[in-house]
């Protein structure tokens, strides 16, 4: 009769063990859910240039993403820069001629004034926005 107490006993402590080892996984998880939303509030170089192109770029005034508006749309212009290898960064910069449309480029040229002095990474969000269109 004891024995088979003592085996209760131990049997007991051993399932309770078990039942305390699980709560001590499950805290782990809203660990890991945390740094996974962290990592969503970095913004990827398409939501950047998302902000960028409809705020203080103020470009889409001017461009839409799938309808040419007083500029060509997104989709137009990220298509051509693509067939032609071209470099939506470089443009920006002034550093290569306009390539879609170059016979309204004087209404696009204010703009690179701006453009000019935007970092490499905001340029390159903006460039990344642009083909994003394409998706
Ligand atoms: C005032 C209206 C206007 C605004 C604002 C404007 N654009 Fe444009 N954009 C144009 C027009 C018109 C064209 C077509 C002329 C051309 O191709 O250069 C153009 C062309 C372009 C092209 C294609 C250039 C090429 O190779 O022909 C890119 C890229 C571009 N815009 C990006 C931008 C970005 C980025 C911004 C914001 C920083 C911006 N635009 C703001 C009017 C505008």
């Amino acid at each position: 009769m004891k024995k088979v107490l003592i085996i209760a006993i131990a049997f007991l402590a051993f399932s309770c063990k078990k039942q305390e080892a699980e709560p001590a996984e499950k805290q782990a998880e809203p660990e890991t859910a945390v740094s996974e939303g962290m990592q969503e509030e970095v913004q990827t170089p398409e939501q950047l240039g998302e902000t960028l192109f409809k705020g203080k770029g103020t470009c889409a005034s001017c461009h839409k993403v799938d309808t040419k508006l007083i500029g060509p749309s997104l989709q137009d212009i990220a298509k051509i820069y693509k067939e032609k290898n071209g470099s939506i960064v470089s443009f920006l910069k002034e550093k290569s001629d306009p390539i879609v449309d170059p016979s309204q480029y004087a209404l696009m040229k204010p703009n690179i004034v701006l453009t000019k002095t935007m970092t490499d990474e905001e340029l390159n969000a903006l460039e990344a926005y642009v083909y994003s269109t394409l998706k």
